[in-house]
């Protein structure tokens, strides 16, 4: 065997473990694009902020765990008291009946027990508009990824 022709084999060798361990790296690349998208708008990193607030009670993104509160990921245009994985929705939440979208989204941030009383959310809210708006631009940015099976 020529020296070239080793070489192309060792090259054709290389190209194929550097593509299954990209498709291995596959949620992480996507994670990775995410934190890269949020690092260059300051709008995104507000949000980001404004969300560690939420983390001690919910999961958004790839990581679902058990929290206190339901998991976050494609809250958009999803009816609420859905997430299957979470057991202890109120009575109040399961027969609110609508469909998160930003405005309810907006009216839930400001102010949790006045807007629904009887909610099981211990949280004050978030005072500031925008910082509401910068957190639920936030939220819809994990609208699409796909839900971890738990
Ligand atoms: C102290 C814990 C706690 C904190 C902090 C908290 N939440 Fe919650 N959240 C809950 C619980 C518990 C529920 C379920 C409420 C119910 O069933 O009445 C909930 C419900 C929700 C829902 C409705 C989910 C659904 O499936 O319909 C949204 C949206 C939400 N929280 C967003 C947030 C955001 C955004 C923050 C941060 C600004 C936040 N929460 C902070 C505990 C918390």
């Amino acid at each position: 065997m020529t020296h070239c022709k080793m070489a192309l084999i060792v090259l054709a060798l290389l190209l194929v473990s550097s593509a299954a361990s990209t498709q291995e790296n596959g949620s992480g690349a996507a994670s990775d694009d995410l934190e890269a998208k949020i690092a260059s708008d300051p709008v995104l990193t507000r949000g980001a902020f404004v969300y560690n607030t939420c983390k001690v009670c919910h999961t958004i993104g790839p990581d679902e765990r058990i929290v206190s509160g339901p998991d976050l990921t494609g809250i958009f245009d999803r009816v609420a008291a859905s997430d299957p994985n979470y057991g202890q929705y109120s009575l109040a939440l399961k027969d609110f009946g609508i469909k998160w979208n930003a405005k309810a989204l907006d009216d839930w941030l400001a102010n949790p027990y006045g807007f629904l009383p009887g909610n099981r959310m211990s949280f004050i809210g978030v005072q500031h508009p925008d910082d509401r708006a910068a957190l639920i631009r936030y939220l819809k940015l994990f609208t699409s990824l796909p839900r971890e099976a738990s």
